[in-house]
């Protein structure tokens, strides 16, 4: 049993004497016997072993295992690496090579490894071979290692390497930027969802055996989790995991064998398994490929099979490097090539239902207190966010808490950490809603309000009714909530639309239709389509004001022409359908949608002029409590003489109000009827004695003495 080497240092001193010793032959010591070599090569490799198995870290041992280096190829690598660690021994090799350079050639690493001619032809037959590993050792260029078979250039330990050499732990420069490396036992998010899917790779894994090589092909949207699977896949395993984004990847210069030759030296190194994120870059057909001189496969720039042939490349050098490979990307797959050796495995990441997030949620907030109303339940309802974006959103939320002092995390602080994780382009599109309105300034008979409660339910119980109640496997399309809010001006549709997204704690935007219709045919359907897009991103309730502009009877189209014939309802139908949110259309016309589109719809509120008893509640209702006013202000004869909308009677208690404050006293009777004549007088309607009966005298009064003072 040979003694273990106590340190690596006293290691890498025998590596300069085997070195030392291996040249003093071509030094001209001819009496020195070889034996001598090959004895201490034999004590310094049982040594070294028994340090490995001792816990002692000695990385070039490591790197020797984990490249699998022949005899001959561990004899170059102490070659090449004596002149780092000891300056003399540039001398000795210009000596011993007639002065052509100060690094060892790989001619003069044959000679000093065997002097039979046979034996060095066939190394070097081995040494072309294996040249796409050994690249990852020694810097391009050298001593043939380029494949242009110089073998009298020098051998140089590429800088990554030697840097491995003398420090196990340090780290790779080229990762920064476009890799991550993770070793195992390191913090990992934990695996909520998903885990039948880890425990089927595992299975996987084990029935296909040792030596397999892996190729996990994992689908879904960016934040859907399937990084965190993949790492615990490794955690699982035991084995350090490299992530890598492929698009930065991409970004950088020179040829693409050069650009991975880092990375995939690391996962040797590391032994790591490979987790390619960004996969989609790759799979893009209509991209520019990366610049393809000098070395790799060159494909002709710009044509869509180029990738591809990055993507073979990849698999080829990465099956050298490592057996375990993840591709991460959106889109599906199906490779026109085999993959051989890979045997590939896929897994879909879809977005999680609503319980599942209501799952994520208590595991992300656990132990943080919920302040009055908050509920997780209603947020994984009205969210439809995946699982890192969630973990983010908890994250935030308790930021906004402790930045504001708070105890509990308030139902407010939730939903704007949720709105943090929504990035949208809706606002080019829709202006955004300041919705203030509540259902105390909602004045409706019982029966419309009771129906915009129930649509407000419909998004509060989702949960319940499609995931615990099953109906999810019945309805798998339009869970969305559709409504029509039909009648005259001014009768509260665009304030129900603010109370709901008040009441549900949702964005509102209100669809730009100026913006969104044209005269082009398809072009609207196409502005349409990324109204969508971008409310899925944003999770709002989508607002159309005025929709019969956009969805009118196709019947009433007289011109092809006609800017508001060019949506097909059933079009619009399938956009609403699909999203999962509220999507409300307004309109004046109701007789203007044809039944068929109506019957669709889940909610159709019918908003009528109030009658009397609602017009005195609504007086009631639109004048703030800071007002100043008389106490005599008599609603009652208002609500009966003046068949006004909502909207007229907010006009005119605004304008009495500025009546008001020009004369510098409080609100008056007066005020109001004057208001009412100057609303009215807009309608073409005058307000003369009849109407303003027993306030009529006051009225002229007040006028009069208006004039007076003018
Ligand atoms: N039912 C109502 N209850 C209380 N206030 C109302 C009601 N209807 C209208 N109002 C008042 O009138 C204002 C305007 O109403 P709103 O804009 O909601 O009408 P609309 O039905 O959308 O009209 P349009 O068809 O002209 O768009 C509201 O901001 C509110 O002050
Ligand atoms: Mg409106």
């Amino acid at each position: 049993m040979e003694r273990p080497f106590a340190s690596q240092e006293e290691y890498l001193g025998q590596v300069l004497e085997l070195c030392a010793l291996r040249l003093s032959r071509m030094e001209g010591n001819a009496e020195e016997p070889a034996w001598k070599a090959q004895r201490l090569e034999r004590t310094l490799r049982l040594r070294s072993e028994a340090a490995l198995d001792a816990g002692t870290v000695i990385a070039l041992e490591y790197l020797f295992r984990a490249y699998q280096l022949t005899d001959f190829e561990r004899h170059c690598v102490y070659l090449a690496l004596a002149p780092e660690l000891d300056r003399s021994f540039e001398g000795r090799f210009a000596a011993c090579q007639a002065d052509r350079g100060q690094l060892p050639s790989l001619e003069l690493c044959l000679r000093t490894f065997t002097a039979q001619q046979e034996r060095q032809l066939a190394l070097l037959a081995r040494w072309r071979e294996r040249l796409p590993v050994l690249e990852h050792l020694f810097c391009a260029g050298c001593g043939g290692a380029d494949g242009r078979g110089d073998q009298s250039a020098g051998l140089k330990l590429d800088r990554r390497v030697t840097a491995f050499i003398l420090d196990f732990m340090s780290e790779e420069p080229a990762l920064i930027g476009a890799g991550e490396l993770f070793w195992p036992g390191e913090p990992l998010p934990e695996l909520v969802l998903h885990r039948e899917k880890l425990a089927r790779m595992l299975s996987f894994a084990g029935e296909q055996g040792k030596g397999t090589r892996l190729l996990f092909y994992l689908k879904g949207e960016k934040l859907s989790g399937r990084r965190t699977l993949a790492r615990h896949f490794c955690e699982q395993t035991g084995r350090p995991a490299l992530v890598v984004d492929v698009e930065s990847l991409l970004r950088r210069e020179g040829a693409w064998d050069g650009v991975l030759r880092p990375i995939l030296r690391e996962t040797v190194l590391r032994r790591a398994a490979l987790i390619f994120t960004g996969f989609e870059h790759l799979q893009d057909a209509g991209e520019e490929p990366p610049p393809t001189e000098g070395e790799g496969p060159r494909p002709t720039a710009r044509e869509p099979v180029s990738l591809t042939v990055h993507i073979r490349r990849l698999l080829e050098l990465a099956a050298m490097a490592t057996d375990v490979v993840f591709l991460l990307s959106p889109l599906p797959w199906q490779p026109q090539t085999p993959c051989a050796p890979w045997v590939r495995a896929e897994l879909e990441l879809s977005a999680p239902d609503a319980g599942e997030r209501l799952t994520l949620w208590e595991h992300a907030l656990s132990g943080a207190a919920l302040g009055e109303g908050a509920s997780l339940e209603s947020l994984s309802n009205k969210f439809a966010l995946y699982p890192g974006q969630i973990a983010a959103a908890a994250q935030e939320a308790r930021r906004l808490r402790d930045w504001a002092g708070e105890e509990c995390l308030s139902d407010d602080t939730l939903h704007q950490a949720c709105r943090s994780q929504l990035s949208h382009t809706l606002g080019k599109l829709a202006s955004r809603v300041n919705a203030q309105y509540t259902w105390e300034d909602l004045i409706l008979p019982p029966e419309q309000k009771r129906r915009l409660r129930e649509a407000c339910d419909q998004v509060e119980f989702r949960r319940r009714v499609y995931d615990q109640w099953g109906f999810g496997r019945k309805v798998a399309y339009g869970r969305g909530v559709s409504m029509l809010f039909s009648g005259p001006p001014g009768t509260g549709k665009t304030m129900a639309a603010q109370v709901i997204a008040n009441r549900l704690r949702l964005e509102l935007y209100k669809v730009d239709l100026s913006g969104v219709i044209s005269k082009y045919v398809g072009e609207t359907e196409k502005q349409l389509s990324t109204v969508f897009e971008e409310v899925k991103k944003s999770q709002s309730i989508l607002f159309f004001d005025e929709a019969d502009a956009l969805f009118g009877k196709r019947s009433e189209t007289k011109d092809s022409h006609d800017r508001y014939a060019n949506v097909q309802t059933s079009f619009l139908l399938q956009k609403m359908e699909e999203y999962d949110g509220i999507v409300i259309l307004a309109s004046n016309f109701l007789q203007n949608f044809d039944e068929a589109f109506k019957r669709r719809l889940k909610f159709i509120i019918d908003f009528t002029l109030p009658d009397r008893d609602r017009r005195e509640q609504i007086w009631r209702s639109v004048l703030p409590p800071e007002l100043p006013r008389d106490e005599d202000l008599d609603f009652d004869f208002l609500a009966r003489s003046f068949e006004l909308s909502g909207s007229s009677i907010k006009n005119i208690a605004v304008a009495g109000a500025f009546l008001a404050a020009a004369e510098g006293v409080p609100l008056r009777m007066t005020h109001l009827l004057r208001a009412v004549q100057a609303e009215q007088h807009k309608a073409g309607k005058s307000v003369g004695r009849e109407e303003l009966g027993e306030y009529y005298h006051q009225v002229q009064q007040d006028l009069e003495e208006r004039t007076r003072q003018e």
